[in-house]
């Protein structure tokens, strides 16, 4: 049997800078229905890209003193790395320089040149290089883009034109015999009242005026206009117009397009000229246009001049993938604009991750631990309550399938986390831990493993959203590859009893709030260098060695503007003594040392960032001031459980030691 397919798009994003978290949000957002298409047992293809013809990539390479290929190669790079970093599993990544693209567009030009689509004659009038837009006088807002609000040119070239106006009363039938073909609804009366009610001009495909782009075969001096050129990708990159036979197969199986997703800015390049492009070329139209809403800063729109916006790899490092993921998708109700603060971001984190879904696996995994030697039981008869969570949970993956059919990410997952509610709610009402000390062993068992499940169930839900945490339970809990498919979800108790629970690690650390809001308002406006080194971030929060010491500095500004703590805040913090019983360098960080300290009754492991000062075999013996009840973080990946004191002016650094004659362990107050 042949699986039924999926072709889902992202717009092709300019590579004429580094991208943002709003790029982030459709890519994320592609992937999650990707991901979810492909465990519902489609033969996706989803695709991605780069478009890099056209007037302001030919300018930015430029002003770099870069060669404009050598300029695209590094972006490119950089883009790739963040899809890898934050899990996106594209089936393909278009660049518009690539001669299975350029030779097509060619191919159509000429095509529609000669079936008179095409047809050549001057343009005058305005055009918005950042947008790549052509507008009518009517059109601008005060002189400006309506688009961005930027300056507009006046332009006066020869140009070849698009008979659009051909097409129009084709397009607004199929608009009405397709009522989902743009969504959400709102933008579909929008484009027909904003652009073909007052009359849908001829649109202007190339210009002569620059040199970077697809050059008309039969008239060299033009090069095609970069939206006609940008638009064709996503029948290019199938196999469209291809010599290859296999390359042409892979079009008729995947075309139309069953999504394209992009911002709303440019809903209407894929609503009105993308079809009437397609019409022209006898193929059938994409099913969906989905234009979903900005994310917004506090301060309105994400811009470099304004300096608000957070370059996304530094979010995933400091977070992890996962966690920026399940903001973005959760945060923001798809179609509408949403703003992206620092606190709502750590409050998701905290709430949502560490203290609902985190402790949840974690509580019932130390559970199955302390009360059955860590082996899934079997479960007994079961009573109200179990009946009462395994409906909800059996009622939600339906409901999960309903707005994920409508592609409506926040309540999808807003749907799974009732069921991850409830779940702790259901070990606080049957409180497994009085049931161990009745000796109600059958009680307890079922209890157990209806937790257990529960959580399979949530596992294999999240799995297009948080691929990684998903994963991560499925296999703590030892979960059958039969038992994480979708089609498991149908029937509660496909866990499989009798296997052993993984403890593990708590799957999102808990944020201090002040830290991370200090944090947040440091990494704003900064930038992780072009081409930086891929990534391993693990399933907790990455803390690089010189964003924690960016934390601390911050940490330390935030306390002296913060006049004087009392005594039983300083009592808070426990120091204790202890003696170095070895060190090492961590491999990749020249600041990093990692310490084995004696504390008495234990040996913790530190990192310190003390490397620059000290040889590894100086400290060992030393005797130091250790602060012992710090949250554990991960630098560098590996695991640093406490802080050494040492006090530092300049360039020198010096350990805090105590004298011979207190024992490790000692108290320091
Ligand atoms: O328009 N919020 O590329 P582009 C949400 N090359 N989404 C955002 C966003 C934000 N603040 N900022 C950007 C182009 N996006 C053309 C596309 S397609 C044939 C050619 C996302 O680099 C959103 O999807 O300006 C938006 O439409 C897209 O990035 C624009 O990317
Ligand atoms: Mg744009």
């Amino acid at each position: 049997m042949t699986k039924p397919t999926f072709y889902i798009t992202t717009p092709i994003y300019y590579p004429n800078d580094t991208l943002h978290i709003g790029h982030s949000y459709t890519t994320v957002a592609a992937d999650a229905l990707a991901r979810y298409k492909r465990l519902r047992g489609y033969d996706v293809m989803y695709l991605t890209g780069t478009d890099e013809h056209g007037q302001k990539i030919q300018q930015r390479a430029k002003q770099a003193g870069k060669d404009v290929m050598e300029f695209l190669d590094e972006i490119i790079a950089w883009i790739r790395d963040l899809w890898d970093r934050l899990d996106i599993s594209y089936d393909d990544f278009i660049r518009t320089t690539e001669p299975r693209h350029t030779k097509v567009v060619e191919d159509i030009f000429e095509r529609l040149i000669a079936q008179g689509d095409i047809y050549l004659d001057a343009y005058e009038g305005w055009y918005c290089t950042p947008c790549e837009s052509f507008w009518l006088e009517r059109d601008l807002k005060d002189g400006k883009c309506p688009d961005c609000g930027r300056e507009v040119n006046f332009v006066r070239e020869p140009s070849y034109f698009f008979r659009m106006s051909k097409y129009v009363d084709r397009l607004l039938q199929y608009y009405e015999e397709n009522p989902d073909f743009i969504q959400p609804e709102s933008r579909k009366n929008e484009m027909i009242n904003n652009f073909i009610k007052p009359g849908l001009q001829d649109l202007c495909v190339s210009r002569t005026s620059f040199d970077w782009g697809v050059h008309v075969r039969s008239n060299p001096k033009h090069v095609v206009y970069v939206w006609l050129d940008a638009l064709t990708n996503y029948i290019t990159a199938i196999g469209y117009g291809s010599d290859n036979p296999e390359e042409r197969a892979k079009f008729e199986r995947y075309w139309p397009a069953n999504v394209h997703f992009v911002g709303k800015e440019i809903v209407r390049f894929h609503v009105i000229y993308w079809p009437i492009i397609l019409m022209a070329l006898g193929l059938p139209l994409p099913k969906k246009v989905y234009g979903h809403g900005f994310l917004l800063m506090k301060d309105g729109k994400m811009s470099k001049s304004k300096g608000n916006v957070i370059d996304p790899k530094l979010l995933i490092e400091r977070y992890g993938s996962d966690a920026i993921r399940y903001f973005l998708l959760r945060e923001i109700p798809f179609g509408q604009d949403g703003v992206f603060t620092p606190d709502s971001l750590v409050e998701r984190l905290n709430y949502d991750l560490a203290n609902d879904l985190g402790n949840l696996v974690h509580r019932t995994a130390a559970m199955i631990h302390r009360f059955n030697r860590g082996v899934i039981p079997h479960p007994g008869s079961y009573q109200t309550p179990d009946i009462e969570l395994r409906d909800l949970a059996l009622q939600v993956v339906k409901d999960v399938e309903a707005h994920l059919d409508e592609m409506q990410f926040s309540l999808a997952l807003t749907d799974i986390w009732k069921v991850v509610r409830q779940a702790n709610k259901y070990i606080d009402d049957t409180a497994p831990w009085s049931l161990h000390k009745q000796g109600d062993v059958e009680r307890l068992n079922t209890v157990l493993y209806t937790m257990a499940e529960v959580i399979r169930m949530i596992a294999v839900q999240i799995q297009p959203f948080l691929p990684r945490t998903g994963v991560e339970i499925l296999r703590r809990y030892q979960v059958a590859p039969a038992a994480r498919e979708w089609s498991s979800l149908y029937k509660f108790g496909e866990l499989e009893a009798g296997v052993v629970v993984e403890l593990g690690e708590p799957l999102f650390p808990r944020l201090d709030i002040a830290e991370e809001l200090a944090a947040l308002a440091d990494l704003t406006g900064k930038k992780a260098g072009v081409g930086s080194s891929s990534n391993t971030a693990g399933q907790t929060a990455k803390t690089s060695e010189k964003e924690s010491q960016k934390v601390t500095e911050t940490a330390q500004a935030n306390a002296e503007s913060k006049s004087l703590i009392g005594i039983d805040t300083f009592s808070q913090v426990e120091l204790r003594v202890g003696q170095i019983q070895s060190a090492e360098r961590i491999e990749g960080a020249d600041k990093l040392l990692k310490l084995q300290v004696d504390l008495g009754s234990e040996v913790r492991q530190i990192v310190s960032g003390i490397a620059k000062h000290f040889t590894p075999e100086s400290l060992v013996g030393q005797r130091v001031v250790v602060v012992t009840n710090l949250k554990p973080v991960k630098l560098r990946g590996v695991q640093s459980n406490g802080m050494i004191l040492a006090a530092s002016e300049g360039d020198t650094l010096k350990l805090v030691t105590v004298p011979e004659g207190l024992p490790n362990g000692a108290i320091v107050k």
